[in-house]
Formats: structure tokens, C-alpha cells, sequence
């Protein structure tokens, strides 16, 4: 094999860069059925690849064995305000390889991630961006080893559990829907929750100047109770836990399951926690969903989440999605010369 790189070219590479995606997720549908057969076609697929490139800085690579095309990848730059209202969980200065835009011929993972990421590192680090991400189905193992071999570790899932009831202890308390006038309540478990994720070994930065967004995010939400839905726990009248349900946001198309909804915020105040109170919050949440019609919940947790990412994994939430990261030491930008 001899691998060569070439930049990505729109005029040019449209069509074999989206013969690449659609067969890698058919390939990823054979190991995880869950995701959606609609991106088994090309045209779909090039959708995405062609959203990617509006981006202001997408930058792009093919890598060819020969004459034949093996792999593609674009990646595009993120610049998040510290008013986002996620601030906290993105660098401000990052890029990142999405979900649907990257792709090699099934069986070469290994080498022609690692070419890629080269050509694409070597562009971005010399604009100055230093942290760079990756999303990758989670069932793809070569994809997931080739990146590991590059310095990446893993930092957040995306996971999906059926609608199916929550079977486990739930302790014997209130849960009802939140409206309006229960706004105070909403924000004050989002805090809580914005907090645990600031605390070891998880350490995402809580930056204050995101709570205007964050005010204004949780009070559209609200707005539209039928949508979506804060459920609540009450315990000795005091709001002791809440999940919020929403509509998909912040996943690729390309993992979405049909009939699917978004659980937003998952948190149980520090004190209630380890008494099923998390458990009788989500059992009631799962019953909406399903009278609601929905198939499917979807969320992300941050790997480091300890209690997080073990709840939710013994609530039967199974990863589609990693999200992956790596930090180049920014020394590189002065020193050698
Ligand atoms: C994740 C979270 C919402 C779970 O809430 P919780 O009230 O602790 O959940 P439960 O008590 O129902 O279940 C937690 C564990 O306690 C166990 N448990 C519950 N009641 C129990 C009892 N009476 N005796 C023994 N164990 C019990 C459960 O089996 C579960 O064990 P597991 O995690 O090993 O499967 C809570 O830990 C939390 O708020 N964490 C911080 C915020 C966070 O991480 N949110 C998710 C963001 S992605």
C-alpha cells in the first residue's frame, strides 16, 4: 500500500467522498443496527459532507492507495464565546473532525486515519489550533484504535436506550412535569448539575458568563411544555432531581434514530443521590416518551462522569457515539525556529 494525500476539493471530490460515507455506515449498521439505514445512500451522505464545507476554515483531505480513493476527511474549525451556553464543555479555540465527515474503506482504518490526521493536523496547527476532536461510531473499533494510536482519548458519548420501562429500584416519591412557574427550580438543578460537571475528574471550566444563555436556553424550553418536558422529583416537598427532555440536539443525523428524543439535563441534588430517587425521575420520563410515541432516547455524557456515566449505562443507555479529544502542547507555535 502506498498512500498519497491530496486536498479536498469540492469540484472533484463530492461524490467519491459520499460513496466512502454511505459504506462505512453500512458497515457500521452491521455492528450496530440502531443507527439509521436512510444514510446507507450516497446522496444523503453527501448532504452532510457539503454542509461541512460552508463552514468559514473547513479544510479538507482524500487520501488515495494508487488511483483509487481509500479515505476522506474534512475538518472544521470550532470558535466557541465564553457566552455560549455550552462554553463549558468546548475549548474556545478548537476544531473538529464531525461524525459524518471523515471516512476510509473498510479494513484500512488504521493507516489511512493515521495519513489523515496528519495532513490535517499539520493544517490546523499552523493556524494556531491546537485542540483538536473527533466523533466516531462507538461500535467502530479500528476507528477508535486508529485515533487512540494518535494521541485522542475519549471524552464524551452518545448513548440511546429504547423506551422500554426503567427496571430497577426507583424510591417512592413525586415527579411532575414543570412549567413556567417552576422556573427557579429548573435552574437551580441545572446549576447543580453545571457544578458537578466543573468538579474532578470531569474539570469542565464553569464559565459564569454562559448563564444569560443558559436563562434564556431553559426558559424557551419552557415555554413549550408539550415538546418538551422537565420532570421533576419532590422529596419532603423540595425539588431534589430533574431530566429534561427536549428535541434532538447536538447529534449527528447520521445516529439518530427514527422516533427520537433528547434528554437534556439528568441531575440528582449531591445529598439525594444513591437512593433511587434518579431512577424514579427517569422511569417517569421513559413512560412520557413512550405514551408520547417516541422509539428511542438519546444523551451524551462526559466519560469522566463517574456517577453519570455509570447510571445511565445501568439504565440501559448503550454508547453510538464517542466524541474524542487531543491537546497539542502549544510550545510547538515557537519552538524549533
Ligand atoms: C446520575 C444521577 C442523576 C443518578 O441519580 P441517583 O438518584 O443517584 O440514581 P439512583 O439512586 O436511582 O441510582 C444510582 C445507583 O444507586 C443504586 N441504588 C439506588 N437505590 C438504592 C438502594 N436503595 N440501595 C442500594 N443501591 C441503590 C442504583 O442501583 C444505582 O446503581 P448503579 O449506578 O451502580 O447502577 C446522580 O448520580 C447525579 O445527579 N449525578 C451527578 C450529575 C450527573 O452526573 N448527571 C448526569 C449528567 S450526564
Amino acid at each position: 500500500m502506498t498512500l498519497s494525500t491530496t486536498p479536498f476539493d469540492s469540484t472533484k471530490h463530492l461524490d467519491v467522498a459520499a460513496d466512502l460515507l454511505a459504506d462505512r455506515h453500512r458497515h457500521d449498521r452491521v455492528r450496530d443496527p440502531r443507527l439509521p439505514a436512510t444514510f446507507d445512500e450516497a446522496a444523503l451522505c453527501r448532504g452532510q459532507i457539503e454542509q461541512a464545507l460552508t463552514t468559514a476554515g473547513a479544510y479538507g483531505v482524500v487520501i488515495s492507495d494508487g488511483s483509487e480513493a481509500v479515505g476522506f476527511g474534512i475538518m472544521t474549525p470550532q470558535f466557541i464565546e465564553p457566552t455560549h451556553m455550552l462554553a463549558a464543555f468546548f475549548p474556545p479555540r478548537g476544531v473538529s473532525l464531525g461524525y459524518s465527515t471523515h471516512a476510509t474503506k473498510d479494513g484500512m482504518e488504521y493507516d489511512v486515519y493515521r495519513e489523515m490526521y496528519g495532513a490535517l493536523a499539520e493544517h490546523f496547527v499552523d493556524r494556531g489550533i491546537f485542540h483538536h476532536s473527533v466523533a466516531v461510531p462507538a461500535m467502530n473499533g479500528a476507528a477508535v484504535d486508529a485515533f487512540n494510536s494518535l494521541g485522542f482519548g475519549r471524552n464524551m458519548a452518545c448513548a440511546v436506550r429504547g423506551v422500554d420501562p426503567v427496571d430497577r429500584h426507583a424510591a417512592p416519591i413525586e415527579v411532575h412535569q414543570a412549567s413556567a412557574e417552576d422556573y427557579p427550580a429548573v435552574e437551580s438543578l441545572g446549576e447543580e448539575l453545571t457544578l458537578h460537571h466543573a468538579r474532578s475528574p470531569i474539570f469542565n471550566p464553569y464559565v459564569r458568563e454562559s448563564d444569560e444563555a443558559h436563562h434564556t436556553f431553559i426558559k424557551g424550553l419552557l415555554e413549550d411544555a408539550d415538546a418538551n418536558a422537565h420532570w421533576i422529583g419532590y422529596e419532603d416537598g423540595k425539588a431534589v432531581g430533574m431530566n429534561t427532555f427536549m428535541q434532538p440536539f447536538f447529534l449527528s443525523p447520521m445516529t439518530v434514530p427514527e422516533k427520537t428524543i433528547y434528554l437534556f439535563l439528568g441531575v440528582v441534588t449531591q445529598d439525594a443521590r444513591q437512593g433511587g430517587i434518579g431512577s424514579a425521575i427517569l422511569s417517569q420520563g421513559v413512560s412520557w416518551a413512550r405514551e408520547k410515541g417516541y422509539e428511542n432516547i438519546a444523551l451524551h455524557f462526559a466519560t469522566a462522569n463517574l456517577s453519570g456515566a455509570k447510571f445511565w449505562q445501568s439504565s440501559g443507555f448503550q454508547p453510538i457515539e464517542y466524541g474524542m479529544r487531543r491537546t497539542i502542547d502549544d510550545r510547538i507555535a515557537w519552538a524549533n525556529k
